[in-house]
């Protein structure tokens, strides 16, 4: 069964053919970085106009790299929840037009559930039920997934998401926009002890989040410094910081694992690309014999294959939607 997946959920506009959930058959991704960066964020309504001058042209795309056309596309899968509004319409739309002339099955998608999904599209091997941390520019979530894609939220963040973090402390360095990477790549010639910036809620107990009161103790360290004649290297700035979010996502991350008896971790999301995420993660979770997957970077980041992967699995449990399907702000994942 070959799925058409659509996302246009914040500033990527997405388009991929799948096959029976797990064969890629094409991943066409138009990024929108460039007619941000200058506003150091993602606009809203530019996105969405942004969206709607690509869509025709990458799902072509999508369907010429696979080689395909709509005669062998069995159903249509969108992200319709949760993102920016305007962005996710322009997706809805695109999709509800297409199913209806094409006169094939429509489903709309939760957009978490398809980051959920990236990493069991390329890793056979991973257990149920497994904990899987998605952190992205806009979710921080713990989520315990159970066999036939049903879930457990453990914890999600109480204010900013991780990489939203990632991106205002690039912003107050002075890095460009997204920061993600930026700090990641200097963070390796930094010291990650020079400087001692909070971990917010690591003893907490629960597995919720919170990463604004590390973002603020960032911005005064930087200000106290520039007023001081700027002491310390960028690098080491950026990999204390870097070792803060890590220790806390790491942290809360294993305690679930071990709560709840997991053989296996999932990472997912923009900031699961985190070379210190991922060999951190990888490091403690060894010690207690559980192992941690993550997808290739192109399935880690927003992407259209891993909203037509996931559709597959919805497929065969029997949803399908109809052309009243709406997008919608806000999307929470059902709790088993
Ligand atoms: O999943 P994604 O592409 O879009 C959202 O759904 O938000 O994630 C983008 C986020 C940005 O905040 C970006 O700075 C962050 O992922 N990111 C990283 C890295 N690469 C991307 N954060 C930390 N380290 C990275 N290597
Ligand atoms: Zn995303």
């Amino acid at each position: 069964m070959k799925i058409l997946g659509i996302d246009t959920s914040c500033d990527e506009t997405a388009a991929a053919v799948v096959e029976n959930g797990r064969t890629v058959l094409s991943n066409v991704i138009a990024s929108q970085i460039k007619d941000h960066q200058e506003y150091g964020g993602v606009v809203p309504e530019l996105a969405s106009r942004k969206h709607i001058e690509a869509i025709n042209y990458i799902v072509k795309r999508s369907l010429d790299e696979a080689n395909l056309s709509f005669n062998d596309i069995d159903a249509i899968a969108v992200t319709n929840r949760p993102g920016l509004i305007g962005a996710l319409l322009v997706g809805v739309a695109a999709a509800k037009s297409l199913a209806y002339s094409h006169n094939l099955p429509l489903l709309g998608i939760n957009h978490i559930e398809g980051h959920i999904y990236a990493n069991y599209m390329v890793h056979e091997t991973i257990t149920f039920p497994h904990i899987c941390l998605t952190v992205s520019g806009g979710h921080t979530l713990l989520v315990e997934v159970y066999e036939g894609w049903k879930y457990k939220v453990l914890g999600t963040t109480q204010d900013d998401a991780a990489g939203e973090v990632y991106d205002k402390v690039a912003k107050y360095l002075g890095l460009g926009f997204p920061g993600g990477r930026i700090i990641d790549e200097l963070s390796q010639e930094g010291n990650p002890t020079a400087i001692d910036f909070p971990r917010p809620m690591l003893h907490s107990g629960d597995y919720q989040f919170s990463f604004s009161g590390i973002k603020t103790a960032v911005r005064y360290f930087i200000e106290k410094d520039n007023k001081n004649g700027m002491n310390s290297k960028i690098e080491d700035i950026a990999a204390s910081f870097q070792a803060a979010v890590v220790d806390v996502l790491v942290a809360k991350t294993i305690q679930a694992a071990k709560a709840n008896s997991s053989r296996s971790i999932t990472l997912t999301g923009g900031v699961a690309a985190n070379s210190e995420l991922r060999s951190s993660l990888t490091v403690v979770a060894d010690e207690i014999d559980v192992k941690v997957y993550y997808p290739p970077i192109k399935l880690c980041t927003d992407n259209g294959a891993m909203i037509a992967g996931i559709a597959y699995e919805k497929y065969t449990q029997g949803l399908k939607d109809n052309l009243s399907l709406n997008a919608a702000a806000n999307g929470s994942l059902v709790d088993v």
